[in-house]
């Protein structure tokens, strides 16, 4: 069965304690996660060995990075490797978040080298993927979209894109409250799995998750969730509430 996610990015929000809160509360709610259903928390970096600790006694439920190095080691002011997150036992990083594409100038080929290093340590990276409304008013994005995975992503063995999850988040439902129909999600995300199957096959294909991400709420997670190729969620300003969030979790199938 292919894995669910409901994964939380707090981006730059919270401060520790309130993250220490946030955390308590979630766990507290004591929601019981089948074999292959997850809960992952992308904190920021000074809170990862906090919430990795909160986390780690509990089924299926983990702490992520929101971003690491496309180097391995060395004089990179301010960066984090990804060889460092391994050494605190995080096991997924959230990469290509299409803020850090628009802020910081990350591109297709650096996400292709961060996605190899997180990879080659066994973290699994949850890379982003998604079109602005400018190509969406165009009806470009499923090229788009292919464009960001064939230069990220396609070289890889059918072994090594086994080992990532893709999140589908359209920008102009990010923080906007627009969030896209279950129907336009499951049309993305049922074309991202066809790019998929014809560069690695549809067994490949069919065994990869492609989370939703874009104004996901308690109010329409368990909608989204139930279409056949939503995987899940990459959910912003509804992860840091935390009845909301659990109230995501349960809404995995
Ligand atoms: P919102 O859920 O706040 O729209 O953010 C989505 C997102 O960017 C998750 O990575």
């Amino acid at each position: 069965m292919r894995k669910q996610i409901a994964a939380a990015n707090w981006k730059m929000n919270l401060t520790y304690q309130q993250g220490e809160e946030l955390l308590d509360t979630i766990l507290k709610g004591n929601i019981g996660l089948a074999d292959h259903q997850y809960a992952v928390f992308a904190v920021p970096f000074p809170y990862l060995i906090m919430a990795q600790t909160k986390l780690s006694g509990k089924k299926n439920y983990a702490a992520a990075a929101q971003n690491c190095s496309d180097q391995p080691a060395g004089a990179y002011t301010g960066e984090v490797s990804a060889e460092m997150l391994k050494s605190i036992n995080i096991g997924y990083c959230v990469l290509g978040h299409s803020e850090r594409r628009e802020y910081f100038s990350e591109h297709n080929q650096s996400l292709a080298t961060k996605t190899q290093r997180c990879l080659e340590l066994g973290i699994t990276p949850i890379f982003c993927c998604g079109e602005p409304l400018s190509i969406r008013e165009v009806d470009a994005q499923e090229s788009y979209v292919e464009a960001q995975l064939k230069e990220s992503l396609f070289h890889f063995s059918a072994e090594e894109i086994s080992r990532i999850v893709i999140a589908y988040e359209p920008i102009w439902a990010i923080g906007t409250g627009k969030t896209a129909t279950a129907e336009q999600a499951q049309e993305m995300h049922a074309c991202i799995r066809r790019q998929l199957a014809s560069k690695y096959g549809s067994q490949v294909a069919d065994a990869i998750p492609i989370l939703y991400g874009g104004s996901v709420k308690a109010g329409n997670a368990k909608e989204l969730f139930s279409r056949p190729d939503v995987d899940g969620g990459l959910v912003g300003g509804a992860s840091l509430v935390a009845a909301d969030f659990l109230k995501i979790i349960e809404s995995l199938k």
